[in-house]
């Protein structure tokens, strides 16, 4: 299912994902690469020091995969994570998690009702964008949190760079939504294919932080 205009409002995002929530770890664990795309994207944002004296925000942090790779990069750093589908949450505060680390139920749209605020000195949005009803204006929320300097890592898939990739999302788009049942679309599930489809493992449509914006902050259109 597409998110957006022609599909799920993107209000009911974060209530999709309470109902994917007990499966979405088992299911990224299918994707090779899901947890190394994470750190490589981290990574990129060149943290000193292992995050000592930091402040880092996890946007949409799920149930904390991108947490974890932000704990790896920077294990010294102060870590808050948000995500605005508590079942999602719950799995994540289920984990072993240093005290530097802190879970937040918010709206990534809310945040400074919800007492979370700036500045950071990097922010990780991983898979987040393309569910936020105005990702233009998010990015200029993510600026406005970020200290002069601060980086913000935007992360989510890009087929454009890949062959395979494209032609795979071109089946998709052409062949598969009217064949299979909106589920196998769902935010929930966004490695999932239609049964006919090689199984994930064979794919090669991954592709790590290709829509990385900047190593500095700028509003971008996305
Ligand atoms: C595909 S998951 C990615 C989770 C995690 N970042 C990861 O890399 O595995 C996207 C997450 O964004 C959250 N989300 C979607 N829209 C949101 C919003 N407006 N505010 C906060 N979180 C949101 C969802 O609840 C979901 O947990």
């Amino acid at each position: 299912m597409s998110v957006g205009s022609s599909g799920l409002p993107r209000r009911d995002v974060p209530g999709a994902f309470d109902a994917g929530a007990p499966a979405y770890d088992r299911m990224v664990s299918s994707n090779p690469g899901y947890h190394a795309h994470l750190r490589f994207s981290a990574l990129r944002m060149q943290l000193p020091d292992h995050g000592r004296g930091q402040r880092l925000l996890d946007a949409g942090c799920g149930t904390g995969a991108s947490t974890a790779a932000l704990l790896a990069v920077a294990p010294a750093a102060e870590i808050i994570a948000v995500d605005a589908s508590s079942a999602m949450l719950d799995v994540a505060r289920r984990k072993s998690w240093p005290a530097s680390v802190r879970f937040v139920h918010s709206p990534i749209e809310e945040l400074a009702p919800h007492g979370v605020t700036g500045p950071f000195d990097a922010i990780l949005a991983a898979y987040l964008l393309r569910n936020v009803a105005d990702p233009d204006n998010q990015l200029r929320e993510f600026r406005r949190l970020l200290r002069p300097g601060g980086k913000l890592a935007v992360h989510e898939y890009s087929v454009r760079d890949s062959r395979a990739a494209a032609s795979t999302s071109r089946r998709l788009r052409g062949t598969s939504r009217s064949k299979s049942s909106p589920a196998a679309f769902s935010p929930t599930r966004p490695n999932c294919r239609p049964p006919s489809w090689p199984p994930c493992s064979t794919s090669t449509s991954w592709a790590p932080a290709k829509a990385w914006s900047s190593m500095s902050p700028t509003p971008t259109s996305m």
